[in-house]
């Protein structure tokens, strides 16, 4: 296949692509498409006597190299090929944005590593445990030194753990885990979930990612609480935070689009939703963007799942109506529909960053079927 790629500065290039590996078992998401078999690998290898600029260039053409010598030296051609390319242009937002994001990727991805029984065989590269876990099954392969960068990010982001003082204690997030950095939404979660006075039999945390709602759900008392996510990557992360506790918290974990799994109605369910609408291409988008119906089919499905005094908890942001100010609002057109009330709203500012001001603030909604709210 050629894609026909624009470099801005530099010349209009085909990007080749090489033959992936197609043996692997894929059960959980990894960059498997990018893992390319030994014997098919870029002919090129990169000379370190050579400028990085060289190579840079080369790749910005689509080419496929491999790096045969220094993990420094290859980090140095995708710090040469980043400033080639140029700063984004501030006038791309939203998709647009993305989408340059990726295809300036998808260059740097041209630059392969050889990976040899679960370790980078080249000199200078850290240990990566998570190579281990995610091709177990194959020996040797390329992959992207882009890719192996983000997986060394993950891999000492799961062994060092993420600290959450909303549970006084740190959480592990595994390869592809949505983990949050900020946590206004959480700790206004916290402050609704110690004033609710209601059942604490069954809860149920809809796209658990890392967990962290579900770990305060069942700090909060709850009995049983059953945390999914369509993600198979969070599933195995909240498996693996939950094997570490020395008194296992009372959360069983499953994968699962939204609640086609749950068969058990809840007293609470909660969801932390992806917040922007926008193209979902990538597993990882999955925590941050969400397509058309994404909401339509939880409230249906939730409206079948709550007990008759229970409650949906819905963490949202209002980023989504100061970005997209035209689209309905996902929560607003469920309560037009007539089927739930709207029992709480809590908002909260969220902090500055780097001195930057922002509008941004965190929700809780909490919504009550209409059924229950008449018989109240
Ligand atoms: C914003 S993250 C929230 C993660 C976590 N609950 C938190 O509060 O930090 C959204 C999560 O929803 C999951 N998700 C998105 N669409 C889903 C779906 N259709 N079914 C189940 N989970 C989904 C994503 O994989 C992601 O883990």
């Amino acid at each position: 296949m050629i894609v026909t790629s624009r470099s801005p500065g530099w010349s209009a290039s085909p990007i080749a692509t090489l033959t992936p590996l197609t043996c692997v078992e894929i059960k959980f998401w990894a960059p498997h498409h990018r893992l390319v078999a030994f014997h098919t690998a870029a002919r090129h290898a990169v000379d370190r006597r050579r400028d990085p600029d060289h190579y840079a260039r080369r790749l910005a053409q689509g080419e496929w190299l491999r790096l045969v010598d220094t993990y420094g030296y290859g980090a140095d051609i995708l710090d040469a090929l980043n400033y080639g390319l140029g700063p984004i242009s501030d006038s791309l937002t939203g998709d647009p944005l993305r989408q340059e994001r990726r295809r300036r990727r998808t260059l740097a991805a041209g630059l392969l590593v050889p990976v040899e029984r679960g370790a980078v065989a080249i000199r200078g590269a850290d240990p990566i445990l998570l190579l281990n876990d995610l091709y177990r099954d194959v020996d040797r392969f390329w992959l992207p030194l882009v890719d192996i960068q983000a997986l060394r990010t993950a891999d000492r982001r799961f062994r060092q753990g993420v600290p959450y003082s909303v549970l006084g204690h740190a959480l592990h997030p595994w390869y592809g885990t949505y983990a949050p950095k900020r946590t206004e939404h959480l700790e206004l979660f916290g402050t609704w979930l110690s004033a609710y006075g209601g059942l604490k039999d069954t809860a149920i945390d809809v796209g658990t990612g890392c967990g962290v709602l579900a770990f305060m759900l069942a700090r909060a008392g709850f009995a049983d609480v059953r945390a999914v996510d369509v993600n198979p990557n969070a599933v195995e992360s909240v498996r693996r935070d939950l094997a570490r506790q020395a008194e296992r918290p009372a959360i069983r974990v499953r994968t699962s689009n939204l609640l086609e799994v749950v068969r058990q109605p809840a007293d609470l369910i909660v969801f932390n939703p992806p917040w922007i609408a926008g193209i979902v291409d990538d597993p990882l988008d999955t925590a941050l963007f969400y397509d058309d119906d994404l909401f339509e089919r939880f409230f249906d499905e939730s409206s079948g799942l709550l007990n008759p005094q229970g409650k949906v908890v819905l963490v949202f942001s209002n980023v989504l109506t100061l970005l997209r100010p035209d689209l309905p609002h996902p929560i607003e057109a469920e309560l037009e529909r007539g089927r739930f009330v709207l029992d709480t709203h809590l908002t909260r500012r969220v902090r500055a960053t780097r001195g930057r001001k922002t509008r941004e603030k965190v929700e809780i909604w909490v919504l009550s079927s209409v059924e229950a709210d008449a018989d109240h």
